[in-house]
């Protein structure tokens, strides 16, 4: 497809203005233009053509199935966008007073409510925008926590899985702590042996996701909070996962501390490609002083924003956080009403579904009921026909659909991670497992159809190293830079885990 600069004819314009014939405005001479700028000269229906079929080269969830495995890629309800419309909250501006954005202050407080709820604890913060940013936060929280009660230089170390989302270490070292791993067993579980021998005084605390992003509930949880709590740790639950677990088990309940949730995960959001998100942080009692400021509380009958907390840890982002993020899932939320449950009632049902459909086309690494995701292996394929996970993520693009995540966690060899969310039908989901069979028999009989794959798109394979290391996104006139032979050259062999 041709850029729109190699679309552009001199002289073709989209629309005339009239000739203007007011005074010019003074402009100094060194900040004005020796030359008008370089745009593309296209008719209006050009125009439009151009960028409606560079919108059709899109993959999301309202053209097709989306079982990206950690990132919930569920269908947002069209009632939510209705509802961030509304001119209340669409135009309310940031620095509105506080009697004047009453309606906007009591949504966020009574989402703070029914976040505290499905986490069991005691208070919350919205600011952070995503889970990343929850993790930082709440790492933040730890150390002000421990500084407060004189064991701030003692405890210096945060203890992960082996299985962790690459955003628990990051944030582990950004906030300055020492990480320290810990081994999945043969079930899927933390190990308690290896936990054992890594906890002591030393330890500020665990960060965790439950279930794991094997898609396994850790049948030890309790004893796993037991050893961090005798130890005079805390326990951070990382909540992208909660989309298994919404309304049926607590992470407050399970002896966790500190929680995030991922807004634009189980509250519905359109995300993917860098936003928008949410990553409310949900904390105990004890953890309430250091929360984020402003806080938003409620004062009699009305609602306002208090900035008198000495021991916060201060802001993490602009203002009160995402707002229209905060609608969207606040919407999201009411219309499931009491039966919020049955989200991941049948999350968890259609995973399950998935699993015994394709357990026996695929290696399955941990024998176990799934939770909203599961994650199979494709090593016998690579070790018996030379396929790999990514040829048959790859070949699932030709089938119409989005791959699932792959290569992640870093636990399973030729991984692919499966989550079909609770918004797929039954159809989709049998369209889905045909695909993989067929995928998976492909393999066996004629192994070039996966090594070729995909063949139905603009492109086939693409050299994803080099595009993230060396986007070229400016258009260049004369000069085409020649990236050949740059970083990345040769077939990609493992991809990244999306967003
Ligand atoms: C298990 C897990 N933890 C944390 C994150 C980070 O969340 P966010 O993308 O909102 O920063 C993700 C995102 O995919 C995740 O899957």
């Amino acid at each position: 497809m041709e850029l729109i600069y190699e679309k552009s004819k001199p002289g073709d314009r989209a629309s005339t203005l009239p000739q203007y014939d007011l005074p010019a405005a003074e402009v100094p001479e060194d900040l004005r233009r020796a030359e008008p700028p370089r745009l593309p000269e296209l008719a209006e229906p050009e125009v439009v053509r151009h960028f409606t079929e560079l919108s059709t080269r899109n993959f999301g969830i309202d053209t097709g199935f989306y079982p990206l495995g950690s990132c919930t890629m569920k269908h947002n309800p069209r009632v939510n966008e209705r509802v961030v419309m509304l001119p209340g909250f669409k135009d309310l501006h940031p620095h509105q007073d506080e009697d004047g954005a009453q309606g906007a202050l009591e949504l966020m407080w009574r989402l703070q409510e029914i976040l505290k709820e499905v986490a069991g604890l005691d208070a919350c913060s919205l600011q952070p925008a995503a889970g990343s940013q929850g993790e930082l936060t709440g790492l933040m929280l730890m150390r002000a926590y421990f500084e407060d009660i004189g064991e701030g230089d003692q405890r210096d170390t945060i203890v992960t899985a082996d299985t962790a989302h690459g955003t628990n270490p990051a944030s582990v070292t950004m906030a300055g702590y020492k990480l320290e791993k810990v081994a999945t067993d043969a079930r899927g579980n933390l190990d308690l042996d290896d936990l054992r021998s890594k906890v002591n005084e030393r330890t500020a605390g665990l960060m965790l996701t439950n279930p794991s992003t094997l898609g396994l509930f850790d049948e030890h949880i309790e004893d796993v909070a037991k050893i961090f709590h005798d130890a005079g740790s805390l326990l951070y639950y990382d909540g992208a996962n909660l989309n298994a677990v919404c309304g049926i088990s607590r992470p407050g309940d399970m002896g966790f501390d500190i929680v995030h949730i991922n807004l634009h995960k189980t509250f519905s959001q359109p995300h993917g490609g860098g936003g928008p998100g949410g990553g409310p942080i949900v904390v105990r009692e004890k953890l309430e002083p250091f929360l984020p400021v402003p806080a938003v509380v409620r004062d009699g009958d009305g609602f306002r924003l208090d900035h008198d907390r000495p021991k916060s840890i201060g802001k993490v982002r602009g203002f009160t956080g995402p707002f229209g993020v905060f609608v969207r899932s606040y919407a999201y939320i009411r219309s499931y009403g009491p039966g919020l449950k049955e989200m991941s009632e049948v999350a968890v049902l259609n995973a399950n579904y998935l699993l015994a459909k394709l357990r026996d086309a695929y290696d399955l690494p941990y024998d176990r009921l799934c939770m909203h995701e599961f994650v199979l292996s494709a090593r016998s394929l690579k070790r018996d026909h030379g396929v790999t996970a990514l040829d048959v993520a790859k070949r699932l693009m030709d089938y119409g659909y989005h791959p699932p995540t792959i290569y992640f966690p870093l636990v399973v060899p030729e991984a692919l991670m499966i989550e079909p969310t609770e918004t797929e039908p039954k159809e989709r989901l049998d369209g889905f497992i045909d695909a993989m069979l067929a995928i998976a028999r492909e393999a066996a009989e004629d192994p070039s159809l996966l090594l070729d794959a995909p063949r139905s798109q603009p492109v086939s394979r693409l050299d994803e190293v080099k595009a993230a290391k060396r986007a070229v996104v400016k258009y260049g006139f004369e000069e085409h830079p020649d990236l050949s032979g740059e970083v990345g050259e040769g077939r990609q062999l493992e991809a990244q885990k999306g967003a």
